[in-house]
């Protein structure tokens, strides 16, 4: 009796032994399984329902808010100097769309003023001078200097604004940046790569082939940096002097490559851009390129985050449009200027002083209108020669019927001394915070102005 049930408690001691390492194995094969892989768990919206991207909303003109808000009479002394105090007058408004202004700035950005003093001895205020030309209102400025800090609570992007950063003094190089700019374009022609027809034997093909067009074609890039990623190269050599319909051409070639890349393997949903000119801005051919590409899941981090801020803004504020709002700021604030369906704005919290932004709810004819607008001015008028380019697209496995929660937002930003060693970033801009010397007031007269006489 008790010599069975000994053999029956050993085997039921056996058979749970036996299951415990079956586990332990199953376990171990999980994980080590799951190591295996790259992680590819989505992540996750934070937000469902967000408002649509709406370019045309019902609103008061930027010269109602500027006389009845910010309480300035001419468009010509906005300054962003005076930025606390345009705040300051619409907060102490009693007028509903004031209130409704401030309470917008105020979710969206964080606005400080702050003074830094100086101590300059007599030997060093002569030096001073000489820089500064004697200016006496400049040599007040330089001793209690007056920063600007704008912070986008959501994109963590700022602006250190201090006029007086623009005065401090520069070396001069002996060529001038036009005779550089010309000198390089016409060498560079000579072995060109992507000129004629020299592309068909001197650049790769995507897997599916290549795509042309009358004023365009695609060409694998030979390096990439992603799975899907091609050139958009214009037959024309010259980025600084594209016509309107070579743009035009380029981007209809993209949305065309991303469609056909979507049509093979519709994953990948997120289309990006990029785009540099001439050696100051990284580019490493002189040819007309753009670099597109397409993520699978997530944009790129840089964009990402602004994504990923705009489903936390909409989140915090009532499901409101991240984008709509950014947009309504700046255009109270005349910093846009609208270019049909689309806007070009001079944004608060740029990378550098000679960046601007074009928001539009699709790729289409008024953006590439507004793109040739803004080299022109750059280009011809503020003779600015090099720049850096990137864009993003909403994704393209969202239904546009009704419109989409991300608009098209292209950044370009002129990259300048081009013929001076010294970069146009250090580490402040790359790791902290950017910091601007030119009004953005001052960048917007120049470039409304440039667009204004070309519209004629
Ligand atoms: C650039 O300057 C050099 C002399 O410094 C001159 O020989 C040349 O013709 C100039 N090129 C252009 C395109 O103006
Ligand atoms: C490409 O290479 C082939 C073979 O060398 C040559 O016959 C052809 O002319 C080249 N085409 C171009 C456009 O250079
Ligand atoms: C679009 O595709 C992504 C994966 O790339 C997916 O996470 C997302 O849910 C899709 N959106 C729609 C509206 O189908």
């Amino acid at each position: 009796m008790t010599s069975t049930m000994h053999i029956r408690r050993d085997g039921i001691a056996y058979f749970f032994l036996i299951i415990l390492c079956f586990l332990v194995i199953l376990l171990f094969q999980h994980h080590y399984a799951s190591n295996q892989n790259v992680d590819q768990t989505p992540i996750k919206p934070i937000i469902k329902i967000t408002d649509k991207f709406r370019t045309h909303f019902n609103t008061h003109s930027s010269v109602w808010y500027r006389e009845k808000c910010f309480r300035n009479k001419h468009a010509d002394h906005l300054a962003i100097e005076n930025l606390p105090k345009y705040l300051q007058n619409a907060r102490a408004s009693t007028n509903e769309a004031c209130q409704k202004f401030v309470q917008k700035f105020d979710a969206l950005f964080r606005l400080e003023e702050i003074y830094g003093a100086l101590e300059i001895s007599p030997i060093y205020l002569k030096k001073i001078n000489a820089w500064l030309h004697n200016d006496e209102q400049l040599i007040e400025q330089i001793k209690k200097q007056r920063i600007i800090k704008i912070y986008n609570r959501y994109t963590h992007e700022e602006m250190l604004y201090n006029f007086m950063r623009s005065k401090r003094p520069q070396s001069k190089s002996e060529q001038s940046a036009q005779n550089y700019t010309l000198t390089l374009l016409e060498e560079s022609k000579k072995n060109c790569d992507f000129c004629g027809k020299n592309y068909l034997n001197s650049t790769a093909e995507d897997s599916f082939g290549r795509l042309e067009h009358r004023l365009s074609y695609t060409a694998a890039n030979t390096f990439k940096y992603d799975r899907w990623h091609t050139l958009i190269v214009s037959r024309n050599h010259d980025t600084l002097h594209l016509t309107e319909d070579e743009i035009s051409d380029m981007f209809e070639l993209s949305k065309e490559w991303f469609e056909k890349v979507y049509s093979i393997e519709s994953k990948y949903t997120c289309p990006e851009m990029i785009w540099d000119a001439m050696p100051k801005s990284g580019a490493s051919q002189m040819h007309t390129h753009l670099q597109v590409s397409l993520g699978f899941d997530i944009y790129y981090g840089n964009i990402e985050r602004t994504r990923q801020g705009a489903r936390f803004y909409a989140q915090m504020n009532d499901g409101r449009n991240y984008f709509n709002d950014y947009l309504h700021i700046h255009q109270a604030l005349e910093l846009t200027i609208p270019i049909g369906n689309v806007h070009i704005l001079v944004h608060l919290t740029p990378i550098k002083d000679l960046e601007v932004m074009v928001l539009g709810a699709s790729l289409e004819k008024d953006f590439y209108k507004a793109l040739y607008l803004i080299f022109r001015t750059f280009i011809d008028d503020l003779q600015e020669y090099s720049f850096s380019f990137g864009m993003f697209l909403p994704p393209l496995n969202e239904t546009s019927i009704n419109g989409h929660v991300m608009p098209v937002v292209c950044r370009l930003v002129f990259r300048n001394p081009i013929t001076n060693l010294r970069a146009d970033m250090n580490g402040l801009d790359l790791y902290t915070s950017s910091v601007v010397g030119k009004d953005r007031y001052v960048l917007y007269r120049q470039l409304k102005q440039g667009i204004l006489k070309r519209s004629k």
